[in-house]
């Protein structure tokens, strides 16, 4: 890569990166210490192998230059031949030196990449669903790739670029200053008069990258989001596309214009490069050449100058440079740090027990809850505000209490926004309560461990989600070690075994985002079969059949009843063939619990189950 090249990539780099102008505190400092620490080996090794790069790079003009001096001093072939193979000795050593730095820097920059990465990655799994429910997944994932490659670029960059730099520069300055102290202070005095207008360039030049990627981003989300069936249909039906296409056109201009600028700064500074550092070599030839023929420098000392100099220029634009990258290599890890540092709000104890054996009783005592405030779980640069709502959520859940017995079924009915599904994310610990108890087998839920919990637990909610892989691997999530039997087996049992079999790939196809896409129902059933799969002790229906038309509905709530029997059970339903068969019935409204019986009781009570039971719940048409 050329001098100039490297130089105009340089300078972009600094332009691009973010302006930021704030102190860091020592504390940042030091994490990211910890976080290389076990790359200390390593970082010695490539500072060393810079220093020799460094040494290298400067004698080769030094030789150069003794070759003249031997030229000029007459006859001596064999020092000529010596210093010559030297200089291709030192060559190659060169070489071998790059390779190898560029490997160690790689190896440093990705090992820091896969820690922090991991670091991540583990600590994003273990926050609440809350914080998943605020948190907008793309800034997540920017966070997990862009910043963490940004902290890792900027990490080996500033020791490849300041270290290196740093040593090339310094040697190259102290060999010409006792060459002729005179020619490189002259040469010096050149660079600020190109610096210092390319650096204010940088800046205009900046703001206008900026606006061009705002720009593109722009005209993307416009294309996509009119080239969409809906969104052509809009268009031709309400749309203007005279005034669209003018709009879009100004855009674009704009984007040209910034286009032809960008490239005639960048031929600019490159020449204005070159400009300097051809008048710097004008200098040390004129000034160099007539110390010389005054007997003051030796001539080979003229050429040594010269050819150093060329080597003075790159270093100095990088360091001019490092300030910017350094502080966004800052930013970047603070903001990796920024998420690390977010405590999970439901952790498991360090002390925390096994579930009890055996079937269990699930009891609320006095619950109350209120979904926890944005400050509270989440990051305002992860939702792109600027300040987190710390308004804490009004209570959801004023004082519940109901016990279901081992083997028993609890239904719970009442209108939609009562808290029912609430309630039944308080059990898996999805969320936490604020007040009073939640327990499985007589222990609070908060002192159980979060395996037993999940091997407890089994949880169908109204909207099935699949991951995007195969049937196979969305039903093994259930059970690890299910064999295909198994799986044909709890499929047929959920009344979805035709369906798979229909499949193209049958239990390879891939379903889920992009994949094969399943009906709301037949999603459902999926969720169905994973429980029946899992055969846990304690069984939550949130509205488990609420996607299913009638006739699939009373097969499917055979296979349920099996998977009730004998089970704990906490059951959302709105069929009154479920609410009937329960053992409990609860009708909830406002947070509140404000009926509670069975069926019988209820209707004879006349209440407000008895109204619910006229308005709201379907009979299951048996075929
Ligand atoms: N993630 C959430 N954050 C804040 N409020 C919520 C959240 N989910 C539900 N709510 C609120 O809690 C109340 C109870 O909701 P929910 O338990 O889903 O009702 P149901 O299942 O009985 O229809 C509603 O007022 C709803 O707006
Ligand atoms: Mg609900």
């Amino acid at each position: 890569m050329s001098m100039e090249t490297t130089a105009w990539m340089q300078l972009h780099s600094v332009m691009t990166a973010q302006q930021e102008r704030r102190p860091f505190d020592r504390a940042t400092l030091r994490r990211i210490a910890a976080f290389a620490r076990p790359y200390r080996g390593g970082i010695i090794r490539f500072v060393l192998l810079g220093v020799v790069t460094a040494l290298l790079a400067v004698a080769t003009p030094v030789l150069a230059g003794h070759v003249v001096d031997a030229i000029v001093s007459g006859h001596d072939t064999g020092t000529v031949e010596r210093l010559s193979l030297l200089i291709a000795l030192v060559a190659v050593v060169e070489a071998a030196l790059g390779v190898l730095g560029r490997r160690l820097s790689a190896t440093l920059g990705e090992g820091l990449i896969l820690d922090l990465r991991t670091a991540v990655f583990d600590h994003v799994q273990r926050m609440p669903v809350a914080f998943f429910t605020r948190t907008r997944t793309g800034a997540l994932v920017s966070r997990l790739n862009n910043d963490v490659i940004g902290a890792q670029r900027a990490f080996a960059g500033t020791l490849s670029g300041v270290v290196s730099n740093l040593v090339t520069l310094l040697l190259t300055l102290a060999v010409m200053l006792t060459l002729s102290w005179q020619i490189t202070l002259l040469a010096l005095v050149l660079l600020p008069v190109f610096v210092v207008p390319a650096r204010r360039m940088g800046g205009r030049m900046a703001r206008m990258q900026r606006e061009a990627a705002a720009l593109n981003a722009d005209m993307g989300t416009r294309m996509t989001e009119r080239f969409s069936a809906p969104g052509a249909t809009l268009i031709k039906l309400f749309g203007r596309p005279e005034e669209e296409s003018a709009e879009f056109t100004a855009r674009a201009a704009r984007v040209r214009d910034i286009g032809v600028r960008t490239a005639t700064a960048q031929s600019v500074f490159m020449t204005a490069l070159t400009l300097v550092s051809s008048l710097a070599l004008a200098l040390v030839y004129g000034l160099g050449g007539w110390f010389a023929l005054r007997g003051t420098l030796e001539p080979g000392a003229v050429v040594s100058l010269a050819l150093l100099l060329t080597r003075l220029y790159a270093p100095l634009t990088a360091l001019a440079g490092a300030r910017v990258e350094v502080m966004s290599a800052l930013v970047s890890f603070e903001r990796v740090f920024e998420v690390l540092d977010l405590k999970p709000l439901i952790e498991e104890k360090p002390d925390a027990r096994e579930v009890p054996e055996g079937p269990v009783a699930v009891e609320f005592e006095d619950v109350r809850f209120a979904y926890p405030a944005a400050d509270q779980v989440s990051l305002a640069s992860l939702e792109e505000v600027a300040v987190l709502d710390s308004r804490g959520g009004s209570e959801v859940l004023h004082g519940i209490s109901f016990r279901a017995e081992p083997g028993q079924t609890v239904a719970l009915v009442g209108s939609s926004g009562a808290g029912k599904s609430t309630i039944a994310q308080l059990l898996p610990r999805l969320y936490d309560v604020d007040e009073g108890t939640v327990r499985i087998g007589g222990a609070d839920v908060r002192d159980l461990t979060a395996g037993s919990l999940r091997a407890t637990l089994g949880m169908v909610t109204q909207d099935g989600h699949l991951f995007h892989d195969t049937v196979r691997a969305n039903l093994l999530l259930a059970r690890p070690a299910a064999t295909d039997e198994e799986l044909w087996d709890a499929l047929g049992r959920a009344r979805l075994g035709e369906v798979v079999r229909s499949l193209p790939d049958g239990l390879d196809t891939v379903v889920g985002e992009r994949g094969y896409r399943l009906s709301g129902g037949e999603r459902q059933r999926m969720t169905i079969a994973r429980l029946l799969l899992a055969r846990q002790r304690v069984v939550i229906l949130d509205e488990a059949t609420a996607h299913l038309d009638n006739t699939s509905e009373a097969a499917v709530q055979e296979a349920l009843a099996e998977a009730l029997e004998g089970r704990t059970a906490v059951v959302i339903a709105h069929r009154l063939s479920t609410i009937r068969a329960a053992d409990q019935i609860l009708v909830i409204e406002a947070g509140r619990i404000v009926e509670r019986g069975t069926h019988d009781e209820l209707l004879l009570a006349d209440g407000r189950y008895a109204e619910l039971h006229r308005t709201q719940f379907t009979e299951v048409t048996t075929p």
